[in-house]
């Protein structure tokens, strides 16, 4: 990456949605860090928004008038022209909430940040997809390994159907608007780093992490890779599978790969601890490097 466009794009005024979220604390702590201005916004502050640090905006996302004025600079004492939105709110997986209500929330929400964001000529979105439109939990077995960004989404739940219908709805406003640049992140389950002493108690079982081939995402390496996409200059909409660069397991992945789906065509030699959720293509297009692993915070033999 140009250091300099990255300079560059980093000096720019940013909202972030789901900004009290786990993915989101993480994201927008690393682009302020960045030196971006960053207007977070969320549904709840878990506190006085008042006393939230830095700026932050209470916005129900599903009313679109609120969104308008998050992304317009409209709302007193939060002025300022918007050049991206990272938005990462949603009901976060599913069976958290009933099918309907998770997809009245997610879509609409979605909805209202793409459409106020083309209103307000807004020209880049980086948005939080999901690993599950790969097929998760993979009853069905995948249809090779390592997964990437080559088949199309394959939903098995409301909430994976709706991560899918955003990334159609992203081409579509692509289509619309060809000097858009709208980034779908297709995040792994998204890890803090207290997260990682249960890692070890997954070792027992490889059925216990199956339902996402093993994968996860380390929230400071998912911020990196929203980072990253900010500065991607491709007009149009594009996916990528952001997860870390190995397993949460000891064993080796091809291992994994011959005892729990040995009839799945592994395409490639296996690293000893290699993700079977490719992240090739975010490397190549992006940029993006995870610098952690779960391996460097808890002894991973004990
Ligand atoms: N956590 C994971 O493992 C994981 C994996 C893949 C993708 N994702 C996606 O990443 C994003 C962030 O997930 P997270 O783990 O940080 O979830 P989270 O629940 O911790 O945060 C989501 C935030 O969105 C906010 N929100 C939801 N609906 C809203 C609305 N209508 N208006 C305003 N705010 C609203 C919530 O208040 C919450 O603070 C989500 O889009 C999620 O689907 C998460």
């Amino acid at each position: 990456m140009d250091d300099q466009v990255l300079e560059s794009a980093v000096r720019r005024r940013v909202v972030v949605t789901g900004a009290t979220g786990k993915l989101g604390r993480a994201v927008v702590a690393h682009l302020r860090d960045a030196g971006v201005d960053v207007l977070a916004v969320d549904r709840i502050s878990g506190r006085d928004p008042r006393d939230v640090d830095g700026e932050f905006l209470l916005v129900d996302l599903t009313d679109y008038g609120q969104v308008v004025e998050a992304l317009t600079g409209g709302a007193d004492e939060h002025a300022g022209r918007v050049d991206a939105v990272v938005h990462l709110a949603a009901v976060p997986a599913p069976g958290l909430m009933p099918n309907a209500a998770t997809f009245a929330n997610n879509s609409a929400a979605t909805y209202n940040v793409f459409a106020a964001a083309r209103a307000a000529g807004i020209r880049r979105v980086v948005w939080a997809s999901s690993e599950t439109v790969l097929g998760l939990p993979f009853e069905t077995p995948p249809p090779y390994a390592p997964l990437d960004e080559e088949y199309a989404p394959r939903p098995e739940s409301t909430y994976s159907l709706n991560k899918a219908l955003e990334e159609e709805m992203a081409r579509h406003f692509c289509r619309w608007d060809p000097e858009l640049v709208m980034v779908g992140l297709r995040f792994s389950n998204v890890m803090d780093v207290e997260d990682y002493a249960k890692f070890p108690s997954f070792d027992a079982d490889p059925q216990l992490r199956r339902w996402n081939l093993w994968g996860y995402i380390d929230a400071r390496d998912a911020a990196q890779a929203v980072e990253r996409a900010l500065v991607h200059q491709q007009p149009g909409a594009d996916v990528f599978i952001i997860a870390n660069a190995d397993t949460v397991m000891s064993r080796s992945s091809a291992s994994l790969m011959a005892e729990v789906y040995p009839g799945v065509e592994v395409r490639k030699e296996l690293g000893e601890h290699e993700t079977l959720l490719s992240i090739d293509k975010a490397r190549r297009v992006l940029g993006y490097e995870p610098r952690h692993s779960w391996r460097d915070h808890v002894d991973a033999t004990a």
